[in-house]
């Protein structure tokens, strides 16, 4: 294996890795500060902070040679025998030149700076800065230019590491923004008539180091040391980006991608990064209700938990459609209830929510057209249900809605959860089709012509209130944890199949998962820990077949 000498710490890397000298120290447990190289985009080597001492360690005599310049440790790629020198005297002293020469023109307006708190420019200063100031202080602008419908750029806040530059050319393809003038006046612009508005765009302000680029939806909302981070998968469409929710007291504020190669890099779309505002919409359906007569009437949950399955096993037949917004743990626990309450019932995958075909990028992100996250998963389970028509395909929606015309089944229980308060994704005529039901159950997150119609409607949550596991179009299976409580009053999927089935004890997904990979050889690998990037099920089966 090839050895590489990190501040005469030996460490080995793969015999086919090509790392640089960043991505090498990272494996001593050592951080080259860094502002210009990102993992994601080209080299560039503009900003000087990762210079390091590096050198060759001969694999005979032991005699180690150093070139006699810094070089950019993001630039010089490590091979056997490398040496690494991060905390010599030169090293430290053209760190705080570089801090110096950044901080001569900065505004410095971190009380005021979204930034403030995660900004690397102070984060290296501090460490690596040198207390004095040397140059004279002069009075500061702090210019805003607005770039694009969602970012706006605080000009002099810039570093000019042109991240948000290459990621325009390199990832989304659109090469909105650009460097205008050069030298002491160089500026980040866009070009007249071309703002920045592509559907990635919003990955530039996690890419800024700085407080440069700010996002016009976090702006000003909160700082960013109140906030909770938790690990989530992102539900806006099948590709199941790894994303962190960012959220203060039950309130999300802002979504970020966290890096998962199998799935999205380092990048998010902006449809997922700004599809949480339905969690905080005020026309969400926030409590039980049952409809006797003409007006439906709330309902405390626990009627809802002692009637509903009676009402439904007095009606006849049961159809369900179980929501690929659920997770794989939900989705097994609604399919176990259902087959309790009537061991004929037929279930079907719910509503799958399309825009058409997948869009990708020059980097290689790429926009599902499916707008579900678990449409895959919910398939597993229903097979496990030995939910599988002749030809092999498990029952979607529209043969759901056969078997109600053609009057096979007398009850439904229609699972929904989809976030588009603006349009609802079941139109009148599509509803009307339940109209002659004797027991229609409905559970979503906003209002539809077809909740509208429901014998018993029930609260539905979005994707940062539950917690379980989605398996992605790529197959790759993720589990996440619930960041917010959902609105008072409302009981996540999760918690009212665990009490239908008469489970002890607060709900508990990972049980739930256990119990699945337990008998089913397809969910079989999540019986033990998932990892956070998840696992992918297909090369699971193959290694078990
Ligand atoms: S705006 Fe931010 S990302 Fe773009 S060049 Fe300036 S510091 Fe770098
Ligand atoms: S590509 Fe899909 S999963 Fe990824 S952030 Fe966008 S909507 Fe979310
Ligand atoms: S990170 Fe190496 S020169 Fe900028």
């Amino acid at each position: 294996m090839p050895t590489v000498i990190v501040d005469d710490q030996e460490i080995e890397i793969g015999a086919d890795e090509r790392l640089n000298c960043i991505e090498a120290a990272r494996r001593a447990g050592v951080e080259i500060p860094h502002y210009c190289w990102h993992p994601g985009l080209s080299v560039v080597a503009s900003c000087r902070m990762c210079l390091i001492q590096a050198g060759t360690r001969n694999a005979e005599t032991g005699e180690v040679s150093m070139i006699p310049k810094l070089v950019p440790g993001c630039q010089t790629p490590v091979k056997d025998g490398t040496v690494i020198v991060t905390d010599s005297e030169a090293v430290q002293e053209s760190r705080a030149r570089v801090e110096e020469a950044l901080l001569i023109d900065h505004p410095i307006d971190c009380p005021i700076c979204d930034k403030a708190g995660e900004c690397l420019l102070q984060d290296y200063h501090f460490e690596h800065g040198q207390s004095e100031r040397r140059a004279d202080i002069h009075a500061f602008s702090s210019r805003r230019r607005d770039v694009g419908p969602t970012v706006t750029l605080f000009v002099d806040r810039c570093i000019m590491c042109t991240r948000c530059v290459r990621f325009t050319r390199e990832v989304s393809g659109t090469a909105e923004l650009m460097v205008s003038a050069r030298g002491a006046k160089e500026e980040i612009d866009t070009f007249p008539g071309f703002p920045l508005d592509n559907k990635l765009a919003g990955n530039v302000v996690d890419l800024c180091p700085v407080g440069a680029l700010g996002d016009k939806d976090f702006l000003y909302q909160q700082r960013v040391w109140f906030l909770k981070k938790t690990e989530n998968v992102c539900g806006g469409c099948a590709a199941g980006c790894s994303i962190v929710t960012e959220h203060n007291q039950d309130t999300v504020y802002r979504l970020k991608p966290r890096e998962n190669l199998h799935v999205n890099k380092w990048w998010m779309c902006d449809e997922g990064r700004y599809g949480w505002h339905h969690l905080h919409n005020e026309t969400r359906i926030v409590e039980a209700s049952h409809r006797d007569n003409e007006d439906p009437q709330a309902i405390e949950w626990a009627d809802v938990l002692r009637r509903l399955p009676t009402d439904l096993t007095d009606a006849g037949r049961l159809g369900v459609a179980v929501s690929p917004m659920l997770t794989v743990e939900e989705a097994w626990m609604l399919c176990s209830v259902a087959r309790t309450i009537d061991p004929d019932a037929y279930l079907a995958v719910g509503h799958v929510p399309s825009t058409g075909a997948d869009e990708s990028f020059p980097g290689g992100f790429t926009i599902r057209g499916e707008k579900a996250p678990n449409r895959i998963g919910v398939e597993m389970v229903l097979s496990m249900f030995g939910a599988v028509s002749e030809g092999g395909t498990v029952p979607a929606w529209n043969d759901l809605l056969e078997q109600v015309r053609a009057k096979t089944i007398q009850s439904a229980w229609v699972t929904a959860g989809y976030p588009t308060p603006e349009r609802s994704w079941c139109d009148e005529a599509t509803a009307a089709t339940f109209e002659e039901l004797s027991c229609l159950v409905v559970q979503d997150l906003f209002e539809s012509p077809l909740s509208n119609r429901a014998t018993w409607c029930l609260p539905a949550v979005g994707f940062a209130e539950r917690s379980g596991t989605w398996v992605n179009c790529g197959h790759r299976a993720q589990t996440f944890e619930q960041a917010i409580r959902p609105p008072a009053g409302v009981w996540p999927e999760g918690r009212f199949f665990w009490n239908l089935l008469g489970r002890e004890g607060l709900y508990d997904p990972e049980s739930i998962r256990k119990q699945i990979a337990e008998s089913s050889a397809s969910f079989a690998v999540l019986s033990g820990e998932v990892p956070s990037i998840g696992l992918d099920l297909r090369l699971q089966q193959v290694a078990v077949t």
